[in-house]
């Protein structure tokens, strides 16, 4: 599996805060049965990380990975806030690409009011080049109230990941039956763990694979997408689930 979303790197943000909470997120991770892993550290007023941070932060814990001996590959990233996308060049937002690949950027959804310049921002990043991955909505108290927020998003180009705490019930039942509710309107794209450090949604995507339900759907969000967006080849096709009135029911049972 591919994680595309973790705050790893030791030091930048409210994530990792030394070396030994990173080894343990990436060991934990390994042992999920990811293979690849981003470093997604915050870039927002509060935890301001610049592309040179995150870049350092990249190659120093990647040979930390390989001394430990852990099977685990180290990408790029970054988790960027609206106003900071607002403040930073095209060229220094392209270097927090996600996975390593300019043409993606993670875009933090704030935990309460709804931004109403959202839409806009996806389709100014469009014309930059970028496609928006809208981290996390299901934990925004508009977009559980009213999924169609983040319908608007999808059209205007944006791909959607949910947090594998929400699918899998650790960050509550309202996460929960929006990310689930996200997945059966065919509108989440993929799964990211949003790993902070041990206790603060724990690195790992198997346990949300098992909520999903259908092993072809979970495949797609946590490894073909994901996958699509590390290496640049094309979008893979959402798979049809089979037994849909089964799966929506499955998804739906609360
Ligand atoms: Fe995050």
């Amino acid at each position: 599996m591919i994680d595309l979303h973790s705050h790893i790197l030791p030091g930048l943000d409210d994530g990792a805060r030394d070396l030994d909470d990173a080894l343990d997120i990436a060991r934990a991770a390994a042992a999920d049965g990811i293979s690849v892993i981003a470093a997604t550290p915050h870039v927002r007023e509060d935890y301001p990380t610049t592309a040179d941070a995150m870049e350092n932060g990249v190659r120093q814990l990647r040979a930390e990975i390989e001394r430990e001996g852990i099977d685990l590959e180290l990408l790029p990233g970054g988790e960027v806030s609206i106003e900071q996308i607002d403040r930073l060049s095209n060229d220094e937002l392209r270097r927090f690409g996600l996975g390593g690949n300019p043409k993606y950027l993670l875009v933090e959804t704030p935990y309460s009011a709804w931004p109403l310049c959202f839409g806009e921002i996806v389709h100014r990043l469009g014309v930059a080049g970028m496609t928006a991955v809208i981290a996390h909505p299901e934990r925004n108290g508009a977009v559980q109230a009213d999924n169609e927020k983040v319908a608007e998003l999808a059209r205007a180009g944006a791909l959607i990941q949910v947090t594998a705490a929400s699918l899998d019930g650790r960050l509550g039942s309202r996460a929960r039956n929006c990310a689930r509710d996200l997945i059966a309107a065919e509108l989440a794209d993929m799964v990211g763990s949003d790993a902070h450090m041990a206790g603060v949604r724990e690195v790992g995507l198997s346990g949300a694979c098992k909520a999903i339900g259908d092993p072809q759907l979970a495949r797609w969000l946590t490894e073909l997408v994901p996958g699509a967006i590390v290496r640049g080849g094309d979008f893979p096709t959402r798979p049809t689930p089979k037994g849909r009135r089964g799966f929506f029911a499955c998804l739906r049972g609360r």
